[in-house]
């Protein structure tokens, strides 16, 4: 049968992720520091319960109807009083099945096979991924404490450039940036808008732990300081999840950009997922309505901000010198570095016997940075006492 594969599914890799998550899964015993899932106790299961049960007993004739590929109005309108951007035009916004689709609709519209995307080093490889199987090439650029290093980011396009590539846009996540958990401060997204637009390359900005702020002050988002301090509201759109705060399973995020993008993407939407689920947009629509999700993740805030803080104190009571990490003010997510002699992809299998997973660094280069000294934490799924207890068998093992 595989002969019959065309030449993009047959060049397609397994995840790399996936297949550590399976040798962590199910092990009694294991600590696992390796997924990017939220925790089962941050899911609103009973409120959620309620609202399919209403929604489908007295919405049921709408909802259980073919949907519009662009999403529910009644769920546009609610998001852009939720997310403050009553000003927002219908076809600048459209509901996505998660923002992996977003992302994946966002890519389909701009690339042809051979592009380059620029995007973070280290990076998210799901998104990588989504992008890759639409032949994009991907170009890494380096980051430091406060995300994309701008310097890089010119060398790198003037470099692509001069060499007559074909440089489609830049991908960034800003925020508790997966994996390292680094968010850009102001004066560096401003840096970053201003390449943007001085090489006219737009900015996929993803953004899909936003409202998992712990401290530190909310910063603008990429795609509102292009609308508001650059006067230039085509130049970024932006991806967003309810997958962080509501769960993943419900597969439901929206992107929002100009209407020269948002237009093509949803006629991407028409040809594959016809429509998001439209009993699943109402629950959510119903649930930001009555007014439960300010409380709601503030009660995930709540969950996850001692988690992380159990993290930190157990790398400094652990670790050993010359280990750093990264210590973020939200989101899931820890990175930390070794000294060049520890290759962390063999600390891996040691640490899986030890009944302790991370995700090794390496698999979050995009292909030819071979970085092998660093590795990400999540801390958002395990408790305190099981993150203490990893932290100290992981430190053992260097
Ligand atoms: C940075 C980033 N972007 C996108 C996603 C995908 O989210 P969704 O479940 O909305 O597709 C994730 C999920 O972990 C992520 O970390």
């Amino acid at each position: 049968m595989e002969e019959l594969y065309s030449k993009t599914t047959a060049s397609m890799q397994h995840s790399f992720i996936r297949e550590i998550l399976k040798v962590t899964k199910g092990v009694p015993g294991m600590i696992s520091f390796a997924g990017g899932l939220p925790s089962p106790a941050s899911f609103p299961k009973h409120l959620l319960a309620e609202l399919f049960s209403n929604v489908i007993t007295q919405e049921g004739d709408d909802v259980l109807q073919y949907g519009a590929s662009d999403g529910d109005l009644v769920f546009k309108n609610i998001i852009k009083d939720f997310e403050e951007v009553p000003y927002l035009s219908d076809d600048e916004i459209m509901i996505t099945v998660g923002s992996t689709n977003g992302i994946y609709f966002f890519t389909r519209t701009l690339i042809d096979p051979g592009d380059i995307i620029i995007c973070e080093a280290p990076g998210f490889p799901g998104s990588l991924a989504a992008m890759e199987s639409c032949g994009a090439r991907m170009v890494g650029v380096e980051m430091d404490e406060y995300g994309m290093v701008p310097e890089s980011l010119k060398v790198t396009l003037e470099k692509l450039i001069s060499k007559g590539e074909s440089v489609k846009f830049i991908y960034a996540i800003p925020e508790f940036q997966n994996p390292t958990g680094r968010t850009m401060d102001l004066n560096r997204r401003r840096a970053i808008i201003e390449i943007a637009v001085a090489f006219k390359i737009p900015i996929l900005e993803d953004q899909p732990y936003r409202e998992l702020r712990f401290e530190g002050e909310r910063i603008i988002t990429l795609w509102e300081l292009a609308r508001t301090e650059f006067n230039d509201p085509k130049l970024v759109t932006i991806a967003k999840s309810f997958s962080k705060i509501l769960g993943p399973g419900l597969r439901l995020g929206f992107a929002a950009g100009p209407p020269e993008i948002i237009k093509p993407m949803v006629k991407w939407a028409q040809k594959s997922t016809v429509s998001p689920d439209c009993v699943t947009q109402r629950v959510a629509a119903r649930f930001i309505e009555q007014g439960h999700m300010h409380q709601h993740v503030q009660n995930i805030i709540d969950l996850y901000h001692p988690r992380r803080d159990a993290m930190i104190k157990a790398l400094k009571t652990h670790m050993p010198d010359n280990v750093y990490w990264t210590n973020p003010e939200g989101g899931m997510f820890i990175w930390v570095a070794f000294d060049k002699s520890v290759d962390t992809d063999k600390l891996f299998a040691r640490a899986v016997e030890n009944k302790v997973a991370f995700i090794p660094g390496s698999k979050f280069y995009p292909k030819g940075i071979m970085k092998k000294n660093e590795l990400r934490l999540n801390f958002s799924y395990s408790n305190e006492e099981q993150i203490l207890e990893g932290i100290r068998r992981l430190a053992g093992l260097l």
